[in-house]
């Protein structure tokens, strides 16, 4: 550990304040000087300073002398692309409770999936597009023809693969809610005549025995137990043609020491939100696909460019 524990204590509250006193939306915007931070956000310049500077420090801002920045990286932290003030740390104050009752503390996005990923698919798809351009690189090998993307949210999987692969024509599966999304990326890319969306619960929809080549489970496996996790791969191979693969693509738990901090505190938010909820080690989800009788190669790292722990599994048949 480099950090020690009043560094790290220091770096929790320096977020936590530049994020409730609205300093991390008024950047969102563009750069900003101190002097345009602190007044306009009723704050004490000098102390607030002091602030930024630990966010300088932690790689979190850049200051050019003049004007603080977001770090790219920092900008495309999804509380603070869709909230207000006090949106990055407003989940974090439920630990405690979670932690006494031993159960989700906010369950909106457990009781109400459709409305809660409504919203931020749009998000995900800006957060996942190397991921999803590398992982279509990939399968481009594969020269698939029919891709099943299961809970495609804006479609961010499918739709890389169909601009690698011009012969290919995508079905997007999703809560009904959801879809309208995923129609109106395809229209946007300019690939509405080859993807259709199919509204529907991923272990309901009817789906065509063989139908195929690639079946895509994208960001979607971690919102279930291992053993719906499991059922949910079982229920999909039938559709799966011969000579295709179904593709996990997700956060991996993971013991590598880049990733597991990343893992980690992604494993801790989750299970603030998502009952169930968990990123599954890549061999357990290996394991999964073997016992479908499918033969997987070794996890197709998915973050290249940070190491969020994202990567990928082909299980070929
Ligand atoms: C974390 S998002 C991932 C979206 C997209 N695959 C991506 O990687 O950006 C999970 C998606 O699964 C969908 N989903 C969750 N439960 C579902 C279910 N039971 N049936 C169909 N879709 C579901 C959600 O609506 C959401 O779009």
């Amino acid at each position: 550990m480099t950090l020690t524990i009043n560094e790290l204590a220091a770096a929790g509250a320096a977020i936590a304040i530049a994020d409730r006193t609205g300093m991390f939306v008024r950047l969102r915007e563009g750069p900003a000087t101190l002097e345009e931070l602190a007044p306009e956000q009723d704050t004490e310049g000098r102390m607030s300073a002091k602030v930024l500077s630990v966010l300088v420090a932690l790689g979190l801002l850049r200051f050019d002398g003049d004007a603080y920045a977001l770090d790219p990286n920092t900008a495309v932290t999804p509380a603070l692309q869709l909230g207000g003030p006090g949106q990055i740390t407003e989940r974090w104050m439920h630990l405690e409770r979670m932690v006494r009752d031993g159960a989700p503390a906010l369950m909106h996005e457990t009781k109400h999936r459709d409305q809660a990923y409504g919203g931020v698919v749009l998000l995900l798809e800006k957060l996942l597009d190397d991921a999803a351009r590398r992982l279509a690189a990939e399968l481009t090998a594969r020269s698939p023809k029919r891709v099943l993307d299961v809970g495609t949210g804006s479609g961010v999987w499918s739709l890389a693969l169909l601009e690698a692969c011009p012969e290919c024509s995508a079905v997007g599966l999703d809560l009904p809610q959801v879809i309208p999304r995923f129609e109106a990326r395809a229209a946007e890319r300019g690939l509405a005549g080859r993807a259709v969306g199919l509204a529907g619960d991923y272990f309901e929809a009817p789906l065509e025995a063989s139908a195929f080549d690639v079946i895509v489970v994208g960001s979607v496996l971690h919102l279930e137990t291992p053993a719906r996790a499991r059922a949910l791969l079982t229920r999909l191979r039938p559709a799966l043609a011969p000579g295709g693969a179904i593709v996990v693509a997700d956060m991996l738990m993971t013991d590598t020491t880049a990733r597991r901090q990343a893992v980690a505190a992604y494993a801790l938010e989750l299970a603030l939100r998502v009952e169930g909820g968990q990123p599954h080690a890549a061999e357990e989800i290996r394991a999964w696909l073997e016992a479908l009788g499918l033969t997987v190669g070794e996890p197709l790292p998915l973050d290249e460019v940070r190491p969020t722990g994202m990567g990928a599994l082909i299980g070929a048949s």
